[in-house]
């Protein structure tokens, strides 16, 4: 189905060449309230014409420009008149478009490095600092602009470090805005949107929630829609904004396979009746199938594929007690959409991160997907405008998989039960100390060894667990907490006196990479 919520919207393009920055341009354009849109190298002219499009920004990628099948664009998108902006390997396509030599630089230029802007009269450095620190990341340089080319801003090592033509509203940078070791850049991509573009910034939350309502509803007519929920913010949301709509030819169904955390089945339950009261709801407690299938398996990808397929087999059974469905509405988000479209050109597969929200084609369902367009971060906005309570909101993530891929060997009960509660004191005392909103994830795994301790003289042979915490922006990349030491001890001491059957207690100091999030 096409994107919903969105049509409207003025827009930023943002053609990817393959950075690894690519989305975090798309989210900065629209925390400046401006819808922004990745789409591949290969779009066309015609196809930029037809979206609303009043900006195109050309990312950065790893390639040089004059390497042969480095990716490149229609040169007609520079001469629509639509405002451009090149970021470093953008800049040195339309350099090279445009008649530039590209070369290797003799000193590549990563980090931190200070720029002097030296053409005050430039729109895109207007109202900023001349000396400034940006943020470099490139082994190749443009000698000199191409003709009709004014350089506005210059480093030690790149005699082009920013150009433009206002007359042709061609403008590129060689260092990244985007990041936030760049701390002017937010003001310079404004500079762009608002100034050089034209922007009038109508990307809000609101009215994006009332304009999906009113797409659902005219999509849905009188059918009737099934959603599966999984106690997450994406799901939630999706039902909400559905049932906004739709009302009670809504369903929703919850499926709970046995491997949530301590009480959380009975708070996604309550969570739901209380906010939605009229709402049809259906849950399934299906954990003796899950638990009997996965009797047995270690293999994290194995552990992955059965409770996903177990899954389906659970939530259409479900499905097919609802008369008449036509429509399955799923809370998919813009990263997925980039990542399964292979817009993004980094994208490579360490986990399958089998979700169980992912659902046959056999079903034959038409889809529903109101936040396909949206950023995480968008979604928790989008919920709290919904009046979803924000203990749900800004919830950690959770994997679909759950606790079965936080137990590091086989899933038996009485493992589930020992993480339960180990997991339940050490986010209880996260929580307390204020730290819960502070950390982008807090978990504990349980690996099935036995390790030796003494308890009151008495010699003890228990399972260790381990307790991770990390920051994150997306759960791309991440570095571990670091939780006082005080918190530590008490989840720790809590744990081992309080748990029976767990002796001890790590703190997982890896970052990602190399390490993952979860252990599986
Ligand atoms: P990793 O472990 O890959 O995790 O660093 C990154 C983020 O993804 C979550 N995760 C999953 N989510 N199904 C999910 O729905 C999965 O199979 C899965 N594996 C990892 C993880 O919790 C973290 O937020």
């Amino acid at each position: 189905m096409t994107a919903m919520g969105s049509h409207s919207f003025e827009r930023i393009l943002i053609i990817d060449l393959g950075s690894q920055y690519t989305q975090l341009i798309a989210r900065r354009i629209r925390e400046l309230r401006v819808y922004s849109e990745i789409v591949p190298n290969t779009i066309t002219p015609e196809e930029v014409m037809d979206k609303n499009t009043i900006g195109l920004i050309l990312s950065g990628g790893p390639n040089s420009v004059y390497l042969f099948d480095s990716p490149s664009i229609d040169p007609k998108l520079l001469e629509l008149g639509i405002p451009v902006l090149g970021i470093c390997y953008g800049l040195q396509l339309m350099g090279k478009l445009l008649g530039a030599r590209i070369v290797p630089a003799e000193k590549s230029e990563y980090g931190k490095t200070e720029l002097t802007v030296i053409d005050p009269q430039s729109e895109l450095f207007a109202g900023l600092n001349p000396d400034l620190v940006c943020w470099m990341s490139h082994g190749d340089i443009t000698p000199e602009p191409p003709p009709g080319f004014k350089v506005t801003a210059r480093t030690m090592n790149s005699p082009v470090a920013a150009m433009e033509n206002p007359d042709r509203r061609l403008y590129a940078v060689q260092f990244h805005p985007e990041v936030t070791h760049t701390p002017w850049g937010v003001d310079l991509l404004r500079n762009f949107a608002y100034r050089i573009c034209g922007a009038r910034g109508d990307w809000q939350m609101a009215d994006f929630a009332t304009q999906a309502i009113g797409e659902i509803r005219e999509r849905v007519g009188e059918g009737k829609v099934i959603c599966g929920l999984s106690g997450g913010v994406d799901s939630l949301c999706t039902a909400a904004l559905v049932h906004r709509a739709v009302g009670d030819q809504l369903t929703c169904i919850f499926v709970d396979h046995g491997l949530l955390r301590l009480g959380e089945a009975d708070q996604v339950e309550q969570a739901f009746r209380e906010n939605f009261p009229d709402i049809n709801f259906i849950r399934i407690n299906a954990s003796e199938r899950f638990l009997s299938r996965l009797s047995g398996v270690t293999d994290p990808e194995r552990k992955r594929k059965i409770i996903g397929e177990e899954f389906i087999n659970v939530f259409e059974e479900a499905a097919s007690r609802v008369e008449g469905v036509e429509f399955l509405a799923q809370g998919t988000l813009y990263p997925d959409v980039i990542e399964s479209k292979g817009i993004g050109m980094h994208a490579q597969v360490i986990k399958s991160h089998h979700n169980v929200g992912g659902l046959p084609e056999k079903m034959n369902l038409k889809l529903i997907e109101p936040l396909r367009d949206l950023f995480k971060d968008e979604v928790r906005q989008l919920a709290l405008s919904l009046g979803l309570p924000r203990r749900l909101v800004y919830r950690h993530p959770f994997p679909g998989p759950g606790l079965a891929i936080r137990i590091i060997g086989e899933v038996t009960p009485e493992r589930l039960e020992l993480l339960r509660k180990a997991d339940h004191i050490a986010m209880t005392e996260i929580e307390q100390a204020g730290y819960y909103d502070q950390v982008w994830q807090a978990l504990v795994v349980l690996p099935a060894v036995k390790t030796v301790g003494v308890q009151g003289d008495q010699r003890t042979y228990g399972y260790p667990v381990v307790l991770r915490a990390v920051q994150s922006e997306d759960g791309m990349t991440a570095d571990w907490a670091k939780l006082p030491a005080g918190l530590l001890e008490r989840i720790s001491s809590r744990i081992i006196n309080e748990v029976p059957g767990i002796n001890r207690v790590v703190y997982d100091i890896s970052s990602k990479p190399p390490a993952t999030i979860e252990w599986e």
